[in-house]
């Protein structure tokens, strides 16, 4: 009953829909000031998030999923906290909840993309491709819902028929998510072809949790009144909004929409306090100029290439430069309290990753990844690795952590017996830091040869034994 209290509850509720690009921080936020109840980032892919790094920006105050190409590829902050989704492009339980579980106490909930007809995804067997492999969808739901403590949720399309459709949902309701959003519109259609209300209502019918409307935008949703219009057309228990808040996110605005010249202001002003990439920014201006992106106005927006010189071309470069002094005051003064000198300031983390069951016949007889990692420890001058091993009851399968230089890395997955656990926290390590696991015919796997250290033969190693390999 504890594990409830305070999760997000998606019924009755106005939600700013998941929209590659457009749906980062800016936007949401600005979403939540106008009045949505919960806003959904952009797809994010579960191979590219899985990557990712989590920092905490003192000088932003967010907390960033940071690539190892140093891109952000998610940046969330307090003010969202409680209302944000995580929406995962998957096609792989596992993976889903690797990523679930890097972001899991950062976010409100996580949903899962299974809407997306375009090929990058679908060829991929994530979005719109899940709808014709239930047992995938199945698997992928339940792994989340047992795996973490949020809500899962996620969004499909139809099907092209009602019966179809309305079985589907029954069987994704089993799996304990907690709503789904529901595009009515199969995956052949376009978005100008109608939304199919009927086709939401019937899902509403046949199951118990929130069902969230989706698809109303343009044909029937053009105010803040046409949103419980088509809730109620839809027989839905919430309404999420795409294109009708792209163009102007004060839609969610019980007053009245705001003119898209002050909600760009508005817009600007949250991109350069918390430092938006100015393409995305552009991007997303741009959408809410519409036809008048050709015009000398858009023009000039166009040609800008950074925030200062979007400021410049919306007269708000005081704004700019007075945000900027206070962001740059921030870092100084962190600085001189003795924190880091960077803005990405790291902390202990844990990766996850999925090694599966210790391949013992991959590795030469006496060499383990553990051998490698204590190795690498001794010639960093690190403290040893501490290794920390649980056992589940159900089949009493062991999972692993390792410990080292203040970070914890683990695999996603169990293992038999607590030695294959370790070794399998250890190539996560290894792997995540880019250095040899000792695995037969790997090159340069020559770091250690016996089960005995050889001292000697260690201290001759040079940075080359431990070149950086590509991170898998
Ligand atoms: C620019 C843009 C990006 C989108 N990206 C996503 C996405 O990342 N994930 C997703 O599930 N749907 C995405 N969609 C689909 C919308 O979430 C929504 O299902 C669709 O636009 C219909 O809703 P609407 O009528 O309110 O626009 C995107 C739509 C647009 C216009």
């Amino acid at each position: 009953m504890l594990k409830m209290m305070g999760r997000l509850c998606f019924a009755h509720k106005t939600a700013l829909a998941p929209m590659v690009r457009v749906g980062t921080l800016p936007m949401r936020l600005l979403a939540l000031d106008y009045g949505a109840d919960i806003v959904y980032c952009e797809e994010l892919i579960d191979i590219k998030m899985a990557q990712c790094e989590r920092v905490v920006n003192d000088v932003l105050e967010t907390v960033d999923f940071v690539a190892p190409d140093e891109r952000v590829m998610f940046r969330t902050c307090s003010k969202e906290k409680g209302r944000v989704v995580f929406q995962m492009g998957t096609a792989d339980p596992e993976r889903a909840l690797v990523v679930a579980k890097l972001v899991e106490n950062d976010v409100a909930a996580v949903d899962v993309n299974m809407g997306c007809p375009k090929e990058y995804s679908t060829k991929g067997g994530m979005g719109s491709a899940l709808l014709s492999d239930p047992e995938k969808i199945e698997a992928i739901l339940s792994t989340l819902v047992n795996g973490i403590s949020k809500p899962v949720t996620c969004k499909i399309r139809i099907l092209p028929t009602l019966e179809d459709t309305v079985n589907l949902v029954k069987r994704i309701e089993k799996t304990g998510v907690a709503a789904i959003a529901v595009h009515g519109r199969m995956k052949e259609e376009r978005p100008r072809h109608p939304v199919h209300c009927d086709y939401i209502q019937a899902v509403a019918e046949s199951v118990s949790i929130p069902v969230i409307a989706n698809g109303g935008s343009s044909d029937i949703v053009k105010t803040f009144e046409d949103i419980e219009k088509f809730r109620a057309a839809a027989g839905a228990s919430s309404v999420m909004l795409a294109r009708a808040a792209m163009w102007n996110p004060s839609i969610f605005r019980q007053q009245g929409a705001l003119s898209v010249e002050e909600v760009m202001e508005d817009y600007i002003r949250y991109a350069v306090r918390y430092d938006n990439n100015p393409f995305n920014t552009k991007y997303c201006l741009c959408q809410m100029l519409r036809d008048r992106v050709e015009s000398p106005f858009g023009k000039r927006l166009h040609a800008a290439q950074t925030n200062e010189e979007i400021c410049e071309v919306f007269g708000m470069t005081d704004f700019y430069n007075k945000t900027k002094a206070e962001l740059e005051a921030r870092k100084a003064a962190l600085q001189t309290n003795g924190d880091q000198t960077e803005t990405r300031i790291l902390f202990t983390f844990t990766v996850f990753m999925l090694v599966s069951v210790f391949p013992r016949r991959d590795y030469p007889p006496q060499i383990t990844p553990k051998m490698y990692l204590l190795e690498w420890s001794r010639k960093e001058k690190l403290d040893q690795p501490v290794y920390e091993t649980e056992q589940r009851t159900q089949d009493r399968a062991f999972q692993s952590t390792v410990i080292i230089d203040n970070k914890k890395y683990r695999s996603a997955l169990w293992e038999k017996s607590k030695k294959f656990a370790e070794q399998a926290a250890a190539i996560v390590c290894l792997r995540t830091l880019g250095l040899p696991e000792g695995r037969i015919g790997e090159e340069h796997s020559g770091l250690v040869n016996k089960r005995k250290r050889d001292d000697k033969k260690c201290a001759a190693l040079d940075d080359s034994d431990l070149c950086r390999q590509p991170f898998i």
